[in-house]
């Protein structure tokens, strides 16, 4: 059954590459409505715990539960409910910011007309209205992390996984960076909050 109030639940999380245990037996407990960052050095095992969490790599033990769906045995309700912003770029370099984010929409099911609404939402949301007809190629790193995550969050998703959302970005624009995350958050905590009745 779908759990709205526990995002992810997870217990004992081990995974080996050969003989190097890059996850040794990691537990997390993430409220929905929350931003909940990973904290560690490179090589810590951050982005294989993500792969896990967001059902790309199976654990060799231990228990992941994303609003209450088993990763490894309910992995198609899981995909259904979460948005990924991989650490490096997963957006089309030859292709514009407005087809990046059309191609996206239309694999995710959306008609015609709805790709279009939503591509242009998101280019306005993410300030990439101006740049949106140009190759991603002539863009900054910046514009290329607002990108790409804006393509997370097509489907609107009401958990997404951000592998390293700032890193490279100036601080200005890491500043705006979290101010989007948290209005994000703000606002699918809301809507959870109108879809659970006797919670506020
Ligand atoms: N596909 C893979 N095959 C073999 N080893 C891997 C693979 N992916 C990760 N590793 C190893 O697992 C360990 C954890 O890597 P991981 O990428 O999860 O770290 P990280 O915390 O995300 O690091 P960074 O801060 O550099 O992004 C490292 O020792 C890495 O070399
Ligand atoms: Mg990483």
């Amino acid at each position: 059954m779908t759990d709205t109030r526990i995002a992810v639940e997870a217990r004992g999380l081990v995974k080996s590459f050969g003989t190097n245990r890059a996850v040794d037996g990691v537990d997390l407990t993430v409220e929905a409505g929350t931003v909940y960052g990973v904290l560690g050095p490179n090589g810590a095992g951050k982005t294989t715990t993500i792969s896990m969490l967001a059902t790309l790599l199976r654990p060799d033990a231990g228990t992941a539960r994303v609003f209450g769906h088993d990763v490894v045995r309910e992995s198609q309700i899981v995909r259904q409910l979460i948005g990924l912003t991989g650490q490096f770029a997963s957006v089309d370099e030859k292709l514009s910011a407005t087809e990046n984010l059309m191609i996206f929409s239309r694999l995710l099911g959306l008609s015609r007309t709805d790709a279009r609404r939503r591509t242009s939402e998101l280019l306005e949301e993410f300030h990439l209205t101006d740049a949106a007809t140009r190759p991603l190629a002539k863009f900054s790193g910046g514009m290329r992390r607002r990108l790409d995550l804006a393509a997370s969050l097509i489907a609107q998703p009401p958990l997404i996984f951000l592998d390293e959302p700032t890193t490279g970005l100036d601080p200005r624009t890491r500043g705006q960076m979290w101010d989007t995350i948290r209005r994000l958050v703000a606002r699918l905590h809301g809507a959870a909050d109108d879809a659970v009745p006797g919670r506020g």
